[in-house]
């Protein structure tokens, strides 16, 4: 019944995992908003949106840039009069190795997960803390540790992580609920399989589209999947430093 009349704000919708949850929240009843910048997808989840007997709205953008993002919020207000439940969850990254990498491809990971979750979130939280609903986002469990050619892309969703924190402690007083997703290694066009250690580790897209729509029904906090992810990042957290950093160089 969660998803059901509501309406649903999903950025990075145009592929992946934002657009596996779109479908879940649309088969159970919600109207989407979605937003990305590939016209053709976001045309196609329109349609197989639609099909499902809901409403939906594609307004593209590029969520690194203020203006735009305002534009889709203008748009969603103006058709739905409001937005309930938001995922943020537009992001990616690319493998670059720090002695190697410039200053601009590194801020350029930060503009790709961190600047187009702020984006949103400023705005939608001065539109929903007096009403209330769920602001979601898809940060990693590579934002717990300094991976080796993935510091920027760690940095980024460690950035996403330490934010939503602050929101759930600053904004407990109002009806609003902060989501953190920490999906594992997923089978999607933005995982290049080539830079997972253990293969074994990758789940599918259906899979975390699951979890990640379960947490944002029950409102859990965080939510780390699978399993045997949330042991790994665990299990670091308790070893010393030393012994994380010379794990970590096996797989520089
Ligand atoms: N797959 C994994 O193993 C994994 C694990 C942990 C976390 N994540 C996170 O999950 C999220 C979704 O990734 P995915 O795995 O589903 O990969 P994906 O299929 O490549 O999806 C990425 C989405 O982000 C959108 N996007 C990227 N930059 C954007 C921008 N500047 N403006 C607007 N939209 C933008 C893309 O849309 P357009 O290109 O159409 O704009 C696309 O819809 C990302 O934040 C990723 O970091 C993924």
């Amino acid at each position: 019944m969660f998803w059901q009349g509501k309406t649903v704000l999903i950025t990075g919708a145009s592929s992946g995992l934002g657009r596996g949850v779109a479908l879940h929240a649309a088969a159970n009843g919600a109207h989407i908003v979605a937003t990305a910048r590939r016209v053709p997808l976001l045309e196609t989840l329109k349609e197989e949106v639609e099909a499902l007997g809901v409403r939906c709205e594609i307004v593209p953008a590029d969520a690194t840039d203020p203006v735009q993002v305002q534009r889709v919020l203008d748009k969603a207000i103006q058709t739905f009069g409001r937005v309930d439940v938001a995922l943020l969850n537009a992001g990616g990254g690319a493998a670059q190795v720090m002695g190697e990498t410039t200053a601009e491809a590194v801020t350029w990971e930060m503009r790709v997960n961190f600047d187009t979750v702020v984006n949103f979130l400023c705005p939608l939280i001065a539109h929903m803390k007096d009403v209330g609903g769920t602001i979601a986002t898809t940060s990693s469990p590579a934002g717990f540790f300094g991976l080796p050619k993935s510091g920027p892309y760690s940095a980024s969703k460690a950035a996403t992580r330490i934010l939503f924190d602050s929101c759930r402690v600053e904004l407990a007083h109002t009806p609003l609920r902060f989501v953190t997703l920490y999906p594992g290694f997923t089978y999607t066009d933005g995982l290049n399989t080539e830079d997972v250690p253990v293969k074994a580790l990758i789940i599918t897209k259906e899979r975390a589209v699951r979890e990640m729509a379960w947490a944002i029904e029950v409102g859990k906090e965080r939510h780390m999947f699978p399993k045997r992810i949330r042991w790994l990042i665990s299990l670091g957290g308790w070893l010393p430093v030393s012994w994380i950093q010379r794990l970590l160089t096996l797989f520089a």
